[in-house]
């Protein structure tokens, strides 16, 4: 089992790269890739950790050597908000940076399945799947992006209010991964039940919380800490379907044959070829059926830059 992760040097990589170095089942290889020339630096200092993953790092222009085989890649490569921005903000550079990978995984390691970090996720998802289609690899199952941040501040948030523990609350969250278009359907929530005030509030918090980052860190970046455990989450849930565990579950955005968009995160069943199934996220409150309607014009337009962007 071999894992890559692109953009490896930065916050979120190298968080990213711990988890896994300390999480990847015994025998899994790690191959870290990132344009700063640190990065075989950053696998030496993670080789030290007495785990049986096997760290490799490779930088420069070309990320052809550290795909070599990967079963997994996980893509965190891009520059982050700044206060005052929003994720599209972000796209002109990181549109370019995400093609650009593509590229490669498109040439060294087709069959790997892809999980998007690199944002604006909405529209970046969208690029990666342009770029596998014009270069005639594209499977819709192998295709992901990380929304596995909205889910776990969900979570968090969620317990922090009931005073549950993190652990109990379970929560699937649909759309996609900026603003408006993050959705947590608290009222699926089993155990729990929220005053129409408290799921307003929960509700912007959550769609909100990137930002409340942002806002944080004053101008030093956004999440790195808790998107590295995030991403970490879903790459060995990856990793876990592809090993053939059964009910390997996680919500994510993936072209799963949603009559709202084409790309549309809710909950798949994770397996030896990626996408097994795409569950459907059940039932849902009026308030939610509004919100979900709501953003489908954002979402679409996200998606459309995307498409453009490659054509
Ligand atoms: C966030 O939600 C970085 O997009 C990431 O904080």
């Amino acid at each position: 089992m071999k894992v890559a992760v692109l953009g490896a040097a930065g916050g979120i990589g190298q968080a990213l790269a711990l988890l896994l170095k300390t999480q990847l089942p015994a025998g899994a290889k790690l191959s870290l890739y990132d344009i700063a020339p640190v990065t075989p630096g950053v696998a030496v200092d993670l080789s030290h950790i007495p785990t049986d993953v096997e760290v490799k790092g490779f930088s420069g222009e070309d990320p052809s050597a550290a795909l070599e085989g990967a079963d997994v890649v996980l893509i965190s490569a891009g520059v982050a908000r700044k206060p005052g921005m929003d994720r599209s903000d972000l796209f002109n550079i990181n549109a370019g940076i995400v093609r650009n990978l593509i590229e490669k995984v498109a040439a060294v390691c087709p069959k790997a399945l892809v999980g998007i970090i690199t944002n604006p996720v909405n529209t970046t998802v969208a690029i990666a799947a342009e770029v596998l289609k014009a270069a005639g690899v594209y499977d819709k199952n192998r295709l992901f992006g990380v929304t596995t941040l909205d889910v776990i501040r969900s979570e968090t948030f969620i317990a922090e209010a009931k005073g549950l523990s993190p652990a109990d609350v379970n929560i699937n969250v649909i759309g996609g991964h900026s603003g408006v278009t993050i959705l947590p359907l608290l009222s699926q929530v089993e155990g729990v039940s929220f005053t129409d005030e408290e799921v307003a509030s929960l509700t912007h918090r959550i769609q909100n919380a990137g930002t409340e980052v942002v806002e944080a860190k004053a101008g030093g970046g956004s999440a790195t800490l808790s998107m590295g455990q995030a991403a970490c989450r879903f790459g060995l849930s990856l990793v876990r379907g592809l090993q053939g565990e059964a009910n390997v579950i996680e919500c994510a955005y993936v072209d799963g044959g949603s009559e709202h968009a084409e790309f549309f995160a809710q909950p798949v069943v994770l397996g030896k070829n990626g996408v097994e199934k795409v569950l459907p996220y059940g039932d849902v409150s009026e308030f939610e059926s509004n919100a979900r309607d709501a953003m489908l014009d954002t979402l679409k337009g996200d998606i459309k830059i995307g498409v453009e962007f490659v054509k």
